[in-house]
C-alpha cells in the first residue's frame, strides 16, 4: 500500500518553511517483522528543538538527512503488531515521524497512551513531552521553594503554559512573558502566572520585569536566550538559578545577537546556570507523568492545543511556531 510521508529536501539556514520539505508518496507494507508494531499517526508534534534537528550544527541528536522523514513524536493507533506487549487498536506515542504509517521497533521511547485518561493528543503536550520538561526543569533544575519568584519565558506555549502552572502548584511566585497581549491574559487567567509581560510591545523589558520581582527572580526558566534573557539577568536574585531549556530568540546560529553581556550578573549575583535536555532524564518520566496525570484528574492543570489539520500542512504549523500564532501545544492532526 501508499504511505504518505514528509521528508526534508534542504537545510534552511535558520527558521525551517514549507519549501525546506517535501510531501512524498512511498509503498509501506504494514506487517512487523517480529518485535515490531505498525503503527498510523493520528496527531504529529510539531517543536521547536526541530530547527536544531534539520541543522548541520552540533547538538543532542544526529541531524535529520536530506530525504529522510522529518523526525518527530506522535500519537498513533497500532494496525499490526508482532510485538507481545502490543495489540491492534492500542494507542501508541513514540518517534514514528511525519508520515500516515510507521512500522517500527519499539524503543524505550515508545509507551502505550490511555485514552481513558485525557484526550489522546495530551501524550504530545502536557501530559507527555511539554509536562514533563515543564516539571523536571522546576524540579531538577529550578529546585523551586514555596514563596520563590520564578520567571518563565515562552509562557503561553506548550512548556510555558504547563510550567507556570506547576510552578503555581509548588508555591512559587511565577512571572511570565509571551508575544501578544492575548496570550498574556490566558498566561494570569489559564497557566497559573502571578504576573504576564508581552515582551513585544514592552518599551523597557527590563524595568518592567525589575518592577515585577522586587526581590529578585530566584529561578528563571530560560526558553528564548537572546535579549529577552539579557533583560531578565540584572533581575537575578543573589545565589539564583537558571535553567536554558530553549534558544527560540536565536534565529540563525551562523549570527548570534550580541546583547548587554550577562559575565557580571553571574558573577556578582553567583547565578548557577544549566542546561537541560529532556532525554538525560528519562529514568524520571514514570513518576513525572503520574504527577502530571494525578493533576490533570483532580482538575488542576488546564491545556490548550493548537491544532493544524492534514500531514502537508506540518512544516507551516513548524514556521508559524516560530511566529508565534500557537497558543499551548502545537500539533498536526492527520
Ligand atoms: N531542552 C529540552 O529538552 C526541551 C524540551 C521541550 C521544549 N524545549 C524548549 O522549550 C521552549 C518552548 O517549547 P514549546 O514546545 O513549548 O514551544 P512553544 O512555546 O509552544 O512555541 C514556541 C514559542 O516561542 C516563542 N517564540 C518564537 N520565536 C521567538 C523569538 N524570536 N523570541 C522569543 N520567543 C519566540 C513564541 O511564543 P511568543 O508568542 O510568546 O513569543 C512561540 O509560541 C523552546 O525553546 C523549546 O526548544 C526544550
Amino acid at each position: 500500500m501508499k504511505n504518505r510521508q514528509v521528508v526534508l529536501k534542504q537545510r534552511p539556514n535558520g527558521i525551517p518553511a514549507p519549501q525546506h520539505f517535501e510531501a512524498v508518496t512511498a509503498d509501506i507494507e504494514l506487517t512487523p517483522a517480529e518485535g515490531q508494531i505498525a503503527v498510523k499517526n493520528l496527531y504529529l508534534s510539531i517543536d521547536p528543538a526541530m530547527r536544531g534537528w534539520v541543522s548541520l550544527e552540533e547538538n543532542y541528536l544526529p541531524p535529520v538527512q536530506i530525504g529522510e522523514v522529518m523526525r518527530s513524536v506522535t500519537v498513533g493507533e497500532v494496525v499490526a503488531s508482532a510485538h507481545p506487549n502490543y495489540r491492534t487498536g492500542d494507542i501508541v506515542y513514540g518517534l514514528f515521524g511525519w508520515q500516515k504509517y510507521a512500522v517500527t521497533e519499539v524503543d524505550p521511547l515508545v509507551r502505550k497512551v490511555d485514552p481513558e485518561l485525557a484526550p489522546i493528543s495530551t501524550a504530545l503536550g502536557a501530559l507527555g513531552p511539554n509536562g514533563l520538561t515543564a516539571l523536571l526543569v522546576l524540579e531538577q533544575i529550578g529546585k523551586v521553594q514555596p514563596g520563590q519568584t520564578v520567571l518563565i519565558s515562552t509562557a503561553a506555549g506548550g512548556v510555558g503554559s504547563i510550567a507556570g502552572q506547576i510552578a503555581k502548584l509548588k508555591g512559587a511566585r511565577c512571572i511570565g512573558l509571551t508575544g501578544s497581549d492575548e496570550k498574556r491574559a490566558l498566561c494570569t487567567e489559564e497557566f497559573g502566572y502571578d504576573i504576564a509581560i508581552n515582551y513585544k510591545t514592552s518599551a523597557d523589558l527590563a524595568a518592567e520585569i525589575r518592577e515585577a520581582a522586587p526581590e529578585g527572580i530566584h529561578f528563571f526558566f530560560d526558553n528564548t536566550s537572546g535579549t529577552i534573557a539579557d533583560a531578565v539577568y540584572p533581575s537575578m536574585a543573589q545565589g539564583g538559578r537558571v535553567a536554558q531549556v530553549g534558544t527560540a530568540a536565536i534565529a540563525s546560529w551562523d549570527e548570534l545577537p550580541m546583547g548587554p553581556r550577562r559575565d557580571r550578573f553571574i558573577l556578582t549575583k553567583r547565578l548557577t546556570i544549566q542546561g537541560f535536555v529532556m532525554l538525560d532524564y528519562f529514568a524520571l518520566y514514570p513518576d513525572a507523568l503520574k504527577s502530571l496525570a494525578g493533576w490533570y484528574q483532580r482538575g488542576e492543570l488546564n491545556y490548550r492545543e493548537s491544532i493544524t489539520e492534514g500531514l502537508e500542512n506540518a512544516p507551516l504549523a513548524l514556521t508559524q511556531l516560530y511566529e508565534g500564532t500557537n497558543t499551548g501545544k502545537q500539533l498536526v492532526k492527520i
